[in-house]
């Protein structure tokens, strides 16, 4: 029976260092680190995750500034806003919670948030420093909670285990693929088109699995005794009126085979938001000329 890993404490302790170094960047340098984040639309989902983001920012004693517009906003009046919280010397961090409406221009957003600003990873300087390997990157919030919880299990010395990837997404799959190859690891990225996909994962140390297929992955593709994190969140109907979130791991035949394995929810999913506070205080450090040491980062 499979080892479960907990990313919900795994987070809160992410969490309350967060909250330490917010106490210690405000007395040594008097820094107050800011998030503001950004949200168009009526997206029921979205406005669940901007809900929890400020509360859990909030908790950490990060100031958040929220920004609510109807969905009808164009890009160029989003750009604006983006602009103008680029300037505001007192804004760390900027998330602009996705999807946006499709009529905005997401990509165009995205590049137009300052990159030492950029807190969710995504802009294409810090996707660069990411690959080349160069600079500090702001880096992608979701693979990096992967590999923290990967540690929980395995301790810090990656080194040499064979990582599976399943799914190529820019916000998952591909930069979780270069961060597991920072850490040593021989990593094989798989997708919709590999072959004999039940084999490639079977041949794995490391399974993390980012499909969006509810419970895709069962026991049989898992090698006995590997790690598997399960980035998917699925909801699925359970008779006629109700429903309940799912991994893209069918867990109960995970279990048995797994040496360990992530819950859904409760495993990848806390994570991400507790990579995101520590992303505004790492951008904070930065943006101060604070090497992060001092404070704890
Ligand atoms: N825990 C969190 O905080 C968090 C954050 C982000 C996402 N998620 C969840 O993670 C999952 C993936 O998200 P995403 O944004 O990366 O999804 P995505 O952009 O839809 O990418 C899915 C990837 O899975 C691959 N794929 C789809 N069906 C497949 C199949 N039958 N066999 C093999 N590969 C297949 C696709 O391959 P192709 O490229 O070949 O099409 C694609 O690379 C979703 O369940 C999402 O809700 C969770």
């Amino acid at each position: 029976m499979a080892i479960l890993i907990d990313g919900k404490a795994t987070a809160v302790r992410l969490n309350q260092e967060s909250q330490r170094i917010v106490v210690a960047l405000k007395d040594k340098f008097g820094v107050a680190p800011a998030l503001a984040v950004v949200l168009v639309g009526q997206d029921p989902a979205s406005q669940v995750y901007v809900r929890n983001k400020i509360l859990q920012a909030e908790q950490a004693g990060i100031r958040s500034i929220e920004k609510r517009f109807d969905a009808n906003l164009d890009t160029d009046a989003l750009m604006e806003v983006i602009e103008g919280l680029n300037d505001d010397s007192a804004i760390n961090g900027i998330l602009v919670q996705l999807p946006l409406p499709a009529h905005i221009d997401a990509p165009k957003i995205i590049a137009g948030i300052a990159a030492h600003k950029d807190v969710d990873g995504f802009h294409i300087t810090n996707t660069g420093r990411l690959m080349s390997g160069e600079g500090r990157p702001l880096m992608p919030c979701t693979p990096q909670g992967c590999v923290i919880l990967a540690k929980e299990h395995l301790g810090n010395n990656l080194s040499g285990k064979h990582a599976v990837v399943l799914g190529r997404s820019n916000i998952v799959g591909k930069p979780l693929a270069i961060m597991l190859l920072q850490e040593h690891c021989t990593v094989t990225i798989a997708h919709s088109r590999t072959a004999d996909l039940e084999g490639v994962c079977r041949s794995a140390d490391m399974l993390f699995v980012a499909v969006g297929r509810p419970q895709m992955v069962k026991g049989s593709w898992i090698k006995p005794g590997a790690t598997v994190i399960d980035v998917g969140i699925n909801r699925i109907s359970v008779g006629e009126h109700s429903s309940r979130l799912v991994g893209d791991v069918d867990f109960d035949s995970a279990l048995e085979v797994a040496g360990a394995i992530t819950p859904v929810p409760g495993g990848v999913g806390p994570m991400t938001i507790a990579c995101l506070l520590r992303n505004t205080l790492v951008a904070a450090c930065d943006q101060h000329d604070i090497d992060g040491r001092e404070v704890g980062l």
